[in-house]
């Protein structure tokens, strides 16, 4: 094997700016969750005004924390990624500086449009055609940046991370395309291409492969390359790995379904989505055994490390949201959780334990080495900000559970005469105390980005530009 030092470097300018961004907008959209979850609480907080209502600040939320602290967490690591695995830089900084601007542009678009009341109103594609139009085109330029630089990497096989992130942004392309075909009627207003049942099944086709590849996907691949690194172990299983892969891709596409149990959708279709979505526990588990054991002789390391502790935690609450999810989605089951908070629960246990730990582990592992620093500004404050994750999370969840389960069975009790037992109000009032456990757990997660924030401000503030710049070299060329 032969090793030479190449002159050349890697392109850390655009995965600083979508680092820091993440963080930025990770305050920003949690800081609104907590928002409307006190509005929840606490309806006055509505403010009787159109552009502050729980209504049009919830897809403000979602559009925030989904695709601008998630999609930047994304982009910032799939760019690190890539480039690290294949040993060679991006292949163009002209078009990947047009990814990180046009996409804060799109969230810039979201924040103006969403609380004036311009929305599609279909969920998690929200966005009006110009808006959308631009994220398509950002999207494209990312696929050429990422598939570019794998075409003219200096390795020769592809990382199996590579592979998630790869799948991720080709059918999250294929998804946003497809479910916004609509014809516009004047700057901002469209109507959707589909009508009916096909516009529902669409609209979910899209919102749970958006959870399948955007929330899922995409995660993996950052969970790929980042575990192992973090443990300094090597991938458990790389044949694992493979079938993950593959498993999870086919099956995702077909689960959409679940989501319109005892709606208009034809009855078959519905039981084909249940039928998918239970088979899919077995990929999901797949993944999660092999970033866990991962461990295998690592695991001393947790007593010191939160950032593996971050990682690992991710990976757990990976584990419970996909085993909880294949059971909602048994029609028995979801006719008892469907409309509840149980839902929302699920949705948080994915979101904040796994979409967010492992972007804030994955975030801390990889900001001092793209500021030429050795770690952290404070370890410390890394642990204070694990605990509140955990603990923030785990209220959000609970609460979430015995609200949802209360609710269920509240709204289907019935008198012996056939009248239902519970007015919707006394449900409501039976889950005011859930809405604070909530708002409280969501503060607490809320808070620790703020140590996050100002453990990178300090870890960036000590940043040698001289160091930063040979962090940045490529050392190692035609290694394997
Ligand atoms: C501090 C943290 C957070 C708080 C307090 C919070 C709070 C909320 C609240 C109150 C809702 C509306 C629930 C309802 O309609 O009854 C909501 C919805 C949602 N949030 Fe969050 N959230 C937080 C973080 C996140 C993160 C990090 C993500 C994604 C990565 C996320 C994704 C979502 C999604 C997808 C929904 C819509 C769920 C559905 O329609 O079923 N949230 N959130
Ligand atoms: C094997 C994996 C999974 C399956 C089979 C699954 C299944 C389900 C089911 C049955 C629902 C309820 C649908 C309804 O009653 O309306 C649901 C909702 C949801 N799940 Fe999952 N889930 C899985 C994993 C995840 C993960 C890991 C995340 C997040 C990262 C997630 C995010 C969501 C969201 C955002 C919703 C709410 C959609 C909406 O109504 O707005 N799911 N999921």
């Amino acid at each position: 094997m032969s090793t030479a030092i190449s002159p050349t470097a890697y392109n850390y300018k655009v995965v600083r700016q979508f680092a820091i961004m993440t963080v930025v907008w990770g305050i920003l959209g949690m800081g609104l969750g907590v928002f409307i979850a006190s509005q929840l609480v606490w309806p006055q907080l509505n403010f009787d005004l159109p552009w502050t209502t729980f209504g049009r600040l919830r897809p403000l939320h979602t559009n925030l924390v989904i695709f601008a602290f998630g999609g930047c967490a994304l982009f910032a690591t799939s760019y690190y990624v890539v480039q690290r695995t294949c040993q060679t830089r991006l292949i163009s900084d002209g078009l990947a500086a047009f990814t990180f601007w046009g996409w804060q542009a799109v969230i810039v678009g979201a924040i103006v449009t969403l609380p004036l009341g311009y929305t599609t109103t279909k969920e998690y594609a929200e966005l009006e055609w110009p808006i959308a139009i631009l994220l398509a085109i950002v999207w494209v330029t990312y696929a050429v940046v990422f598939f570019g630089t794998i075409v003219k990497r200096k390795t020769k096989h592809i990382y199996v991370g590579n592979w998630f992130y790869g799948a991720f942004i080709l059918v999250t392309a294929m998804l946003h395309i497809v479910n916004h075909a609509s014809l516009p009627v004047n700057l901002l207003k469209s109507y959707s291409a589909y009508s009916g049942a096909t516009d529902a099944m669409i609209q979910w086709w899209y919102g749970h492969n958006a959870v399948g590849f955007f929330l899922t996907t995409g995660f993996l691949g950052m969970m790929y390359y980042f575990v192992p690194k973090q443990a300094e172990r090597p991938i458990y299983s790389y044949r694992l790995s493979i079938v993950h892969f593959w498993a999870l891709i086919t099956l995702y596409i077909w689960a959409g379904p679940h989501h319109l149990h005892y709606t208009a959708l034809p009855d078959w279709a519905q039981s084909l989505g249940m039928a998918m979505s239970i088979i899919l526990l077995a990929p999901s588990w797949g993944g999660m055994i092999n970033g866990m054991m991962t461990l295998s002789g690592a695991w001393h390391k947790l007593r010191t490390d939160p950032i593996l502790r971050f990682l690992v935690v991710s990976l757990a609450f990976y584990g419970m949201s996909t085993f909880e999810g294949p059971m909602m989605a048994i029609k028995t089951v979801n006719s008892l959780s469907h409309y509840t908070d149980w839902t929302i629960g699920h949705v948080h246990a994915g979101a904040l334990g796994w979409v967010a730990m492992i972007s804030i582990g994955a975030l801390y592992h990889m900001i001092p080495k793209l500021f030429g620093r050795a770690q952290m500004h404070s370890v410390g404050l890394i642990n204070t900000h694990f605990w509140l994750a955990t603990i923030g999370t785990v209220l959000y969840i609970a609460s979430m559970w015995v609200n949802g389960i209360t609710q269920g069975l509240m709204w289907r009790a019935i008198n012996d005469d056939g009248t239902l037992t519970y007015s919707f109000v006394e449900a409501l009032q039976a889950s005011h105390p859930g809405y604070i456990v909530r708002a409280l757990g969501g503060a607490f997660f809320a808070a620790g980005m703020l140590f996050m924030a100002y453990n990178v401000w300090r870890t960036v503030r000590a940043s040698d530009p001289a160091q930063a710049e040979a962090a940045a070299k490529i050392a190692v060329v035609g290694a394997h």
